[in-house]
């Protein structure tokens, strides 16, 4: 067991901050009287999420590329934690490019392991996904849930990840936070289911495409704020050696429910819907769970239950990317 530590006053690091979910984290951690540097290489991420820290003292950012063990090593010097979230995390390319999340998942913490072996830091925060548990027989699906079989070269990525991390953890005594979030929905989304059928909507407003056959898969959605205050609070609550988190929604639901949420938050009543029948009996694509709802009673009789449900995450976010 290690310490409990508040997130406060602490020199944090953050991989991908430039990211969705990383600039609503550091958004957070700044709040909270962190002093954050930003590790980012743009190539998902977004200079202008960064735009309202420039220039406040307790921020800096290290524009580099992660796969840059030497460029690593050199900066990734004197935090207490590292929060890692860079990755590439487009599910469906692992289908057609089998490198690409080797790359800059595995590879990637792999260095980034490294580099806090190297200079003595001793915690790490990961993000992981519900993908790792693949088609899950358990619904809603709990942490110890096994045997983990992923179906995406993504999912298996994040598994690997994992599993460096707690053995890096094991052997240098590190403590480790790995999080599974359920689909993370909120405003700065730039991919993701919502996104694409807000975009495909702003084009046509009268057919929607739809990936996979009706009602297509049904799964959780976890808004940006619940999950920001779901990892600082298992941050601040737990201390085990490998710290491991579901975090989702407490609800999932269909792509048709999700569609007619975002039509309904465009403001267009008389869409009609046209479902591509997707692949492998009706999955948007290869390696697209079916059904996803992660079970989340580790958090809870911690103290943590998320704010919102699906539908209202829904409904929130694509009334965000409307805007
Ligand atoms: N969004 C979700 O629904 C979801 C669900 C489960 C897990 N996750 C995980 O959460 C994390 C953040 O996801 P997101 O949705 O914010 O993605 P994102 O694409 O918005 O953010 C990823 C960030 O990492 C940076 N990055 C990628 N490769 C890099 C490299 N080699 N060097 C430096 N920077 C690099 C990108 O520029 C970007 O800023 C990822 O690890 C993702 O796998 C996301």
């Amino acid at each position: 067991m290690n310490e409990m530590s508040e997130l406060r006053k602490q020199n944090i690091a953050v991989t991908g901050g430039a990211g969705f979910i990383g600039s609503h984290l550091i958004e957070r951690l700044m709040k909270m009287d962190n002093q954050i540097t930003v590790f980012d290489n743009f190539s998902s991420g977004i200079r202008e999420f960064l735009e309202p820290f420039q220039g406040h003292e307790n921020f800096t950012l290290v524009e580099m590329d992660l796969l840059d063990a030497a460029l690593l090593e050199e900066r990734l010097k004197g935090y207490d934690w590292v929060f890692h979230l860079a990755a590439n995390p487009d599910v469906r390319l692992g289908a057609s490019n089998t490198y690409v999340h080797l790359e800059q998942n595995v590879i990637v913490t792999y260095n980034i392991l490294e580099a806090m072996r190297k200079n003595g830091l001793d915690k790490i925060v990961f993000t992981s996904t519900s993908t790792v548990y693949g088609e899950a027989d358990e619904i809603p699906t709990p942490e110890e849930y096994g045997p983990l079989i992923p179906i995406s070269l993504y999912a298996s990525s994040k598994l690997a990840s994992e599993g460096f991390i707690t053995a890096y953890c094991s052997n240098f005594g590190m403590s480790s936070y790995l999080f599974r979030f359920a689909n993370v929905v909120g405003p700065r989304s730039t991919h993701g289911v919502i996104y694409d059928l807000v975009n495909k909507l702003k084009k046509d407003s009268a057919t929607l495409e739809i990936l996979g056959s009706e009602p297509g898969t049904q799964k959780s959605y976890l808004y940006i704020s619940d999950c920001i205050d779901g990892m600082i609070f298992a941050c601040e609550n737990s201390c085990e050696m490998a710290n491991i988190f579901n975090i989702g929604s407490r609800d999932h639901i269909s792509v048709k429910t999700l569609a007619n949420s975002v039509c309904e938050a465009v403001g267009l009543s008389k869409v009609s819907y046209r479902w591509t029948g997707g692949v492998d009996g009706g999955r948007g694509w290869k390696g697209d769970v079916k059904i996803m709802l992660l079970g989340i009673d580790k958090l809870k009789k911690l103290g943590f239950v998320p704010a919102y449900g699906s539908s209202d995450a829904v409904l929130k976010t694509a009334k965000s990317l409307v805007e």
